[in-house]
């Protein structure tokens, strides 16, 4: 890739900071699929099962905010927001302000059935480098290790429901 031989700066007057801000705070999620189907309904329970929602929570409820549109929300993130070691495999050995060098934060799962639609061949984790979500999954360690043994260990059928299941987000 090259890069541009001169630095473009863009400089933004306070309006159009703030009127960015609103935009990309009011941007709405994209709805869930496959709601009755029975792989998926098969796969929400092999997630749970698996202890995924343990750190890719289900369901948050927001706080008070000064957009009325997003405060007091319930909202279905599929993520704590928390920091968690995620093992050697995942680690990048450069701690970042409180994160240590093994830790990440976790991944919201809300709409990542339509990441390779909206941009085809994009990867998963934090440097891209998972291919597929089976890929993603097989990458967790640490805190996660128990969870990845689980789908590693699952038959072939209820991986594959799983899978459908976060399509499905
Ligand atoms: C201990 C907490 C924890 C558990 C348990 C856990 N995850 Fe994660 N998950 C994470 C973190 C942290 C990341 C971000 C890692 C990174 O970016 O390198 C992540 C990333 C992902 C991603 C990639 C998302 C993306 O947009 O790139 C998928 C898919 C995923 N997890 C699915 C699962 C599934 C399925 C399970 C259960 C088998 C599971 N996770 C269990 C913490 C967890």
């Amino acid at each position: 890739m090259s890069l541009p031989s001169q630095q473009r700066w863009v400089v933004f007057d306070k309006q159009t900071l703030e009127n960015n801000v609103f935009y990309v705070q009011t941007l709405g999620v994209p709805a869930r699929t496959l709601l009755d189907d029975p792989q998926v309904k098969q796969g929400e329970k092999l997630f749970s099962g698996a202890n995924c929602a343990a750190c890719h929570i289900a369901e948050l409820r927001t706080g008070d905010d000064k957009v009325n549109a997003i405060a007091n929300q319930t909202i279905h993130p599929y993520t704590d927001l928390l920091l968690h070691d995620m093992g050697t495999g995942l680690a990048d050995n450069r701690p970042d302000f409180k994160a240590s060098g093994t830790e990440w934060r976790t991944s919201a799962l809300w709409g990542i059935g339509l990441t390779q639609t909206v941009l085809p061949y994009s990867g998963y984790l934090h440097d891209g480098r998972a291919r597929t979500l089976e890929e993603a999954i097989l990458w967790h360690g640490g805190e996660a290790e128990s969870s990845k043994e689980e789908f590693r260990t699952m038959s072939k059928g209820d991986r594959a429901a799983l899978v459908r299941f976060l399509n499905s987000l």
